[in-house]
């Protein structure tokens, strides 16, 4: 069942508890979880049945509290000051200190913030005082609902609670901008006009390559997920493991690993994909082989977990 609230606070106490609570905003209704709750960031990938680990974009109630997690140039304060809230995201590093999840950013060092136009995420983002991922609240592969019946046609059944807020203003996503790494690069058209951002920051690069020896088309985020690989080689499907080689388990684990991190004892996928890069990173240390990844099955979260293991596994430069 999936309730219909009329009360932020309501949504800001299921989400508090780690529930995906769907959420109007100027642009798309969003499907959304606490930004910090690793496990509650596994199932809207789960509940959207989307195949691969897509960056999450989190939405803040104001600039301040975007810029306690990632760390923005003049122009993104400049950006900010021009168009928050409202349907603008900015592609921004992640903060050393930043305290969102690792698989709502895929797993990459930057991190996509916005503050949405809309009392109602307003409200629900002040209530949960906690920042919230949430992708537009279709299924995969379908188009972004703009109402609350198409986000029960889409998920109704699937999350705890639908936020009514209205029919979307915009109704369709916002413009997300790139400035990591200096440049500035259009990842995605939407609600801001380019001609309006380059007002305020000058030319944009539709697309620009942002570092040095780097394809365009790797500021794509599917391509880019090939970039966080561990700096050991990982073998996959392993069924057995040498004691110089770390082992990232999948059930019980496989015996004689130098070291060994736990995806998930009891084989639930949606807490092997919360832990998924955390694991990558604890076991990528100096001195070893490499690591060794024991089997993950096809189904569920599954294909999107393997489909990570596979590009940190695939040819390195
Ligand atoms: O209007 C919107 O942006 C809606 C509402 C709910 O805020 N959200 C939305 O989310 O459209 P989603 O997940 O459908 O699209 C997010 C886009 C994807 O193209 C994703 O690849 C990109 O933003 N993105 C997110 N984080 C990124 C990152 N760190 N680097 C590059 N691209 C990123
Ligand atoms: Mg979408």
């Amino acid at each position: 069942m999936t309730a219909l609230l009329d009360d932020p606070l309501d949504a800001a106490a299921l989400l508090r508890a780690g529930a995906l609570v769907a959420f109007a905003t100027e642009t798309v209704y969003g499907l959304g979880a606490d930004a910090r709750n690793p496990s509650a960031v596994a199932a809207i990938f789960e509940a959207k049945g989307r195949p691969h680990f897509n960056p999450l974009i989190c939405h803040f109630p104001n600039a301040e509290s975007a810029w306690a997690e990632v760390r923005p140039d003049d122009r993104a304060v400049a950006l900010a000051a021009a168009f928050w809230p409202g349907p603008l995201t900015l592609v921004l590093p992640r903060r050393a200190d930043c305290r969102i999840d690792l698989l709502a950013g895929a797993g990459l060092d930057t991190l996509a913030v916005r503050v949405p136009d809309h009392a109602g995420a307003l409200a629900l983002l002040r209530a949960a005082a906690t920042p919230i991922a949430a992708p537009s609240a279709n299924r995969s592969g379908r188009v972004s609902p703009t109402s609350l019946a198409h986000v029960m046609a889409e998920l109704g059944g699937r999350i705890a609670a639908v936020l009514d807020g209205g029919d979307c203003a915009i109704g369709l996503e916002s413009t997300v901008l790139d400035l990591a790494g200096g440049g500035a690069a259009l990842l995605r058209p939407g609600g801001v006009p380019m001609e309006a951002i380059e007002a305020v920051i000058g030319h944009v690069g539709r697309p620009l390559p942002l570092h040095a020896g780097q394809a365009p088309t790797l500021r794509s985020p599917g391509m880019m997920l090939s970039h966080y690989a561990p700096s050991l080689p990982l073998r996959l499907n392993a069924t057995h493991v040498t004691g110089d080689e770390a082992l990232l388990a999948f059930g019980p684990a496989l015996p004689g690993a130098a070291r060994v991190f736990q995806l998930s004892e009891t084989l639930d996928l949606r807490e092997a994909a919360a832990r998924l890069f955390a694991g990558l990173r604890a076991l990528d240390e100096a001195g070893l082989r490499g690591i060794a990844a024991m089997p993950v099955p096809g189904e569920g979260l599954g294909p999107a977990i393997r489909d990570r293991l596979t590009r940190a596994a695939g040819p390195r430069k």
